[in-house]
């Protein structure tokens, strides 16, 4: 059987409409098999509508959202591929999840509805992908991790930062037969960005919906770190504040309590040294990765500045001193995937959602490492309000996690 290459993405360009069915070849989708639900249809439960329906072996069939605007903005994504279709709105979170015409479940709820969905959410039996953070505190990411061993069905964690053109590359070189960097020695992370944007009813301004900021967005980095030092973390400490953003922000009686800075480094058990740096009221997105290794130096970030004359992009940078080569590059997926959401990242996550319906082994993030970027970022927060090392061994039996 013929290995060519077909576009998913050029299939769906409308100047191809003319050709029939029958003569598509390179420009042939595969027939969806699977439909999946959406719980949650806020931005992220849209972009999940968005590169389901782009990536074509699944079709999203209905949606449950109490809030209208969000189903509205499903339907109007949904529409974007089927505009003759619609989805289902179903009445309530049991309905989705027992709809006995869908193959799987995607929650991109609030944090602090996870557990909650979870426990519903299994009773179907139906595969799962749970947005991160999978909790908003270790108990409950615990029992969700419990949950995920144990399943039967496929449950994946939407950490797919992973999946990002700069850290998928990075991956490729680091994980591959050989690293480019050597051994890596030390991990650093920035994340420099704009305030967190408006939810619906503001759920991401409160520690006790969101699980606090290191939990809430920056679980995405702890899971990178902690796949690059590929060890256990042993020991974290940590300095953060809420400095600008929503300072005396009220809704509904309750005043943000989020921290929009942090600095915070992290011990791992096989002596890798990692640091993340967060600054949320910047003007611009700036993320940034830098490995040392015993015998190279890796870095890549990505750049988003609105500006007149932007230097918006991704690089990578490779330098091997002066007995190897060095590089210099711009990783990235083909525009409409790299434009779809977070740098195609969601879409290449939802190609491997459906790899793993289909039973074959992918890299996306599992409860146990949902747990672990909770961990290390629940630990900072704790060191944070400390003023102390937390030391994990200690932080998790504290907690009867054992792991
Ligand atoms: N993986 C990523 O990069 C990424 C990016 C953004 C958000 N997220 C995660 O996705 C989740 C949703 O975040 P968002 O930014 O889309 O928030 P959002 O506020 O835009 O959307 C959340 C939606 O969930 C709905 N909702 C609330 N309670 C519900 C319930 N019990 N059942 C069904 N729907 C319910 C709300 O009405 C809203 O439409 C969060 O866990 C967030 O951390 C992940």
């Amino acid at each position: 059987m013929s290995k060519m290459l077909k576009s998913r993405v050029m299939a769906l360009n409308p100047r191809f409409n003319y050709i029939p069915q029958g003569d598509r070849h390179f420009l042939a989708r595969e027939t969806p098999k699977y439909k999946f639900n959406v719980i949650g249809s806020g931005i992220m439960g849209q972009e999940h509508v968005r590169v389901t329906m782009m990536e074509g072996r699944a079709t999203i069939k209905g949606v449950y959202d109490p809030n209208p605007g969000s189903i509205a903005g499903a339907q109007a994504e949904y529409k974007q591929f089927d505009p003759e279709g619609a989805l289902q709105v179903h009445e309530s979170v049991e309905a989705a999840c027992l709809d006995p015409d869908v193959d799987g479940l995607i929650i991109a709820t609030p944090n602090f509805t996870h557990v909650g969905l979870i426990k519903e959410a299994i009773k179907s039996g139906k595969h799962i992908m749970l947005e991160k953070p999978i909790a908003t505190n270790l108990q409950d990411a615990y029992t969700i991790y419990e949950i995920g061993e144990e399943y039967k069905g496929v449950f994946q964690v939407g950490l797919q930062y992973r999946y990002k053109p700069t850290y998928r590359e990075t991956i490729n070189m680091i994980m591959g037969q050989k690293s480019a960097v050597g051994d890596i020695k030390t991990i650093t992370m920035t994340e420099h960005r704009i305030p967190f944007l408006d939810k619906v009813d503001q759920w991401n301004k409160f520690s006790e919906y969101s699980g606090d900021t290191l939990v809430e967005k920056c679980c995405h980095y702890f899971d990178l770190m902690n796949l690059f030092a590929g060890a256990r973390p042993v020991r974290v400490y940590a300095s953060g504040s809420q400095a600008v953003n929503f300072v005396g922000y009220e809704y509904n009686g309750k005043t943000s309590d989020i921290m929009d800075n942090a600095m915070v480094v992290v011990d791992y058990e096989n002596g890798v040294r990692a640091n993340f740096n967060l600054c949320m009221f910047a003007p611009m997105f700036y993320e940034e990765l830098v490995l040392c290794g015993d015998s190279g130096y890796l870095k890549t970030w990505e750049k988003e500045d609105f500006l007149a004359q932007s230097s918006t992009g991704t690089g990578l940078e490779l330098f091997r001193g002066d007995d190897q080569t060095s590089l210099r590059m711009t990783p990235s997926y083909p525009a409409t995937i790299q434009h779809s959401g977070h740098l195609g990242a969601t879409f290449m996550e939802h190609i491997d959602f459906v790899n793993n319906i289909d039973g074959i082994a992918t890299p996306t993030a599992t409860a146990l490492e949902g747990l672990w970027s909770i961990i290390v970022a629940s630990a900072a927060q704790e060191s944070i309000k400390q003023g102390q090392v937390v030391q994990i061994n200690d932080y998790l039996q504290a907690n009867n996690i054992n792991i």
